[in-house]
């Protein structure tokens, strides 16, 4: 596919929404997420739709069995975590790099919930024209445009509202692959040094620096031709303008977050979630098809 069908920094964030596209065209008792909005920003929407969920993962499994369910499996952990947060009374939501999600559209959340969705200035204005005009008058949400990599967070979250007195969820979901190790260091450093004074949980993906030094290790037992997939990932993200430039190991991130007050209550891959996410839907993945170099951590601040 040619980099040029994609807006400036929008492939990977097109990327993680043809996957909801495919997995919301399942029948509703066959899906494990459902985002209505997903096909407004894919290019080639319509062809995706005509092949239908069932062709359309078969053609996903030649290139890289798992990662679809991989990346639903991702989107679903979230989803659960934002809803259970907000139930049990989180009162702000801030999406840090949320590229085409629609978490603040499709989920039953109550309208009390003050949502924050932050990303870089070009991606959002494109999602903004994308969306149903009456989603972008809610109440609810706040658009930030902000870089991590030279841009206070927390400035440009305070203009737009956020309170630090009041409790929040963070997620930087398929983010920290993309940007420095410095730039999640400080994100992770301002969201402690903003949310001091009210409980906090942070959610960060991170792929396992063990995908370059042992690629076999990061994928089922029996998985076909571990390394060679390895690198076709990581050459697809470059071809689309957004190179995987930073990995990490389990401690790192554990270090990263406990030195900013913040304890991890989980860390699960893939293999955690297949059966709890696509047991349901009779859909669970055989061993040889798991993908599991990338991490989901939820880390709590002390209450
Ligand atoms: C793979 S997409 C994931 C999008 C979304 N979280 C999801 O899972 O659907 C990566 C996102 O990170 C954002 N991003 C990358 N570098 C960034 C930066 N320096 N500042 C702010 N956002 C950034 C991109 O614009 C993109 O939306």
């Amino acid at each position: 596919m040619s980099e040029s069908i994609f807006s400036a920094k929008d492939g990977t964030a097109q990327g993680v929404a043809k996957q909801r596209l495919i997995e919301t065209l399942a029948k509703p008792d066959k899906r494990v997420i459902n985002d209505p909005y997903a096909d407004r920003f894919v290019m080639g929407a319509s062809i995706i739709k005509v092949m239908g969920h069932k062709l359309s993962i078969w053609l996903a499994k030649k290139i890289a069995p798992g990662f679809h369910e991989h990346i639903i499996s991702r989107t679903r952990f979230i989803d659960d975590l934002i809803k259970k947060s907000a139930a049990s009374g989180v009162e702000q939501y801030v999406i840090l790099g949320a590229g085409y999600d629609s978490r603040a559209y499709r989920l039953e959340l109550p309208s009390s919930l003050r949502i924050f969705e932050v990303d870089q200035p070009e991606l959002q204005a494109r999602k903004r024209r994308k969306l149903p005009k009456e989603l972008l008058n809610s109440e609810n949400i706040t658009y930030v445009d902000v870089d991590f990599t030279h841009q206070s967070l927390t400035e440009r979250l305070m203009d737009s509202g956020f309170d630090q007195s009041k409790s929040a969820v963070f997620t930087l979901e398929g983010v920290s692959q993309y940007i420095t190790k410095e730039a999640v260091s400080s994100t992770i450093k301002e969201v402690a040094t903003l949310t001091q004074k009210a409980s906090s949980i942070f959610f960060i993906s991170y792929v396992n620096e063990l995908l370059n030094k042992n690629p076999e290790a990061c994928f089922g037992k029996g998985y076909p031709n571990a390394e060679k997939r390895a690198k076709l990932i990581t050459y697809g993200s470059a071809k689309v303008g957004e190179p995987w430039i930073s990995l990490y190991s389990n401690e790192e991130i554990e270090s990263l977050l406990a030195r900013n007050g913040y304890s991890i209550t989980e860390n699960v891959t893939m293999e955690d979630l297949n059966s709890q996410h696509f047991g349901p839907v009779g859909r669970t993945l055989p061993e040889n098809q798991l993908f599991n170099l990338e991490h989901f951590v939820i880390a709590r601040s002390p209450s």
